[in-house]
């Protein structure tokens, strides 16, 4: 066992409150996916009647995938390699941990890359850069919304610069530890993004053109809704809920004890969809106002954000903070990302935090910086036809996390027994949550597998329904 300086065993960190576990939770929840991703997703795939099955994939696969990583984390108080030790479980069972190390490598060389674009683009908001649009015609200034990006993204410098920054502030972070670190910034930060969003939806909202935007992102047309997106539905439910690599294993092994497992994986499932359709609101109606097609990706958030925000009075304002909402997103997100490897360095190999995390970082920055910048050492090498910075999306998120997701449930719904799975769920039986526990061990037997099967087909192409 490890100890302190002074010769008594070293206490693993925990937050404090069930608040500070709600807040760093939806802090990882919380990330691109809200911005770029569910909106558009959303209003291109039958408004409503998508947000429907995605709700109900949220419920079957979702809550019962964060509940095992949940159960696996605080029963153990582990990293996610050490878990499996602890449950005494064949060493088979390790590669969970292993695929989430790798995952969250892999995903950080270029989630830091786009980070590291957000942060610019708080920048030179905050510098006037997009002003000059709004005085331009709406084709001139669409061209020149582009060609910002072009220059932030395809820069030989400039974007490494910004990487460093956002890999730099996550190391600050992580380098405070848990209660320190993480609990204190995700305790200040996610109110004041879910304010912000507020401020920019209720903005949006009260434009000429909020009525076509609601309609966009909310109206149910289940005309929209096809085999391919009730498949995108699922994948999504998933990945918005950082599941799969052991983040939530990592964060539930901070969980204080009194925590409402449940209650907890509830709370912060509702409200990152809630962030995502404000998202959608802050952005939609502005679009419509101006007469532009809604688009999806980095498209949206670095080319048509700028431009319809900058054609709005206090448009600049807005600006800025719609794009430092965005940055806390990412961070918030990176650092539950980067804490996984960081634990198992610190508990497997016995290394001490400080190391372990510049070690991380460090490394996340070099390789990132190396692969992910098409002017960089190995910007241009493809493999399969995919740059580097595809391949690593495509391999931890269509691959990596849904094989990590399909071990994780297995291993909860067949090699822990009911009665533990009831005692951690209920906190020894304070609450009297047992049958939801019951219904959560059939659906995790069942129902979530199978269903995650068919994600993972459906990522790998094998499967076109
Ligand atoms: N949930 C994050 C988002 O919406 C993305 C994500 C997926 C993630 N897996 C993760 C974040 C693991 C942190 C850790 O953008």
């Amino acid at each position: 066992m490890k100890t302190n300086k002074n010769g008594k065993p070293e206490k693993r960190e925990t937050f404090s409150t069930s608040l500070a576990v709600f807040f760093a939770t939806l802090g990882s929840a919380v990330g691109l996916g809200n911005i770029w991703k569910f909106p558009y997703m959303t209003g291109m795939n039958g408004g409503g009647a998508f947000i429907l099955v995605y709700l109900f994939f949220v419920l079957l696969i979702g809550i019962p995938i964060m509940l095992s990583e949940f159960y696996l984390g605080r029963k153990t108080r582990s990293n996610v390699v050490g878990v499996f030790d602890k449950l005494k479980a064949s060493r088979f069972w390790k590669l969970i941990g292993y695929f989430g190390l790798l995952s969250a490598m892999l995903i950080m060389f270029f989630y830091s890359t786009v980070a590291g674009w957000v942060y610019s683009y708080v920048f030179k908001a905050l510098r006037g850069d997009f002003r000059s649009l709004s005085s331009m015609g709406l084709a001139e200034a669409k061209a020149a919304a582009e060609k910002a990006f072009e220059t932030t993204a395809g820069g030989t410098y400039e974007p490494m610069v910004w990487q460093f920054v956002a890999v730099f502030v996550v190391a600050a972070i992580l380098l405070g530890g848990v209660k320190k670190g993480i609990e204190r910034v995700t305790k200040t930060l996610m109110p004041l993004l879910l304010t912000l969003i507020v401020i920019c939806a209720v903005r949006a909202l009260t434009l000429s053109g909020a009525g076509e935007g609601v309609a966009f992102l909310m109206k149910a047309d289940f005309s929209k809704l096809s085999a391919a997106s009730v498949l995108a539905a699922m994948g999504l439910a998933f990945f918005k809920l950082s599941l799969g690599m052991g983040t939530m294993v990592t964060y539930g092994s901070y969980f204080n004890k009194e925590n409402n497992l449940i209650g907890t994986s509830f709370q912060v499932a509702i409200s990152d969809t809630l962030v995502s359709l404000l998202a959608g609101l802050a952005v939609f109606p502005v679009v419509f106002t101006f007469n532009l097609a809604p688009e999806g990706g980095p498209g949206l958030l670095f080319a048509t954000i700028p431009l319809v925000f900058s054609l709005l009075p206090l448009g600049n304002l807005l600006l800025v903070l719609f794009f430092l909402l965005t940055a806390i997103a990412a961070t918030t997100a990176m650092i539950s990302m980067v804490e996984v490897p960081v634990v198992i360095f610190m508990e497997e190999l016995k290394v001490p935090r400080k190391k372990a995390v510049l070690l991380i970082t460090g490394l996340m920055f070099v390789i990132g910086v190396l692969t992910t910048h098409p002017q960089s050492l190995f910007g241009g090498v493809t493999i399969a036809g995919k740059s580097l910075f595809d391949l690593f999306d495509y391999l931890s998120s269509n691959i990596l996390m849904p094989l990590g997701g399909l071990l994780i449930t297995l291993f909860v719904a067949y090699f822990v027994k009911k009665n533990e799975l009831i005692r951690e769920m209920t906190n020894n039986g304070h609450l009297k949550t047992a049958g939801l526990v019951t219904l959560l061990q059939f659906v995790l037997k069942f129902v979530t597998p199978l269903l995650l099967i068919i994600v993972f087909l459906n990522a790998l192409g094998i499967l076109k329904l």
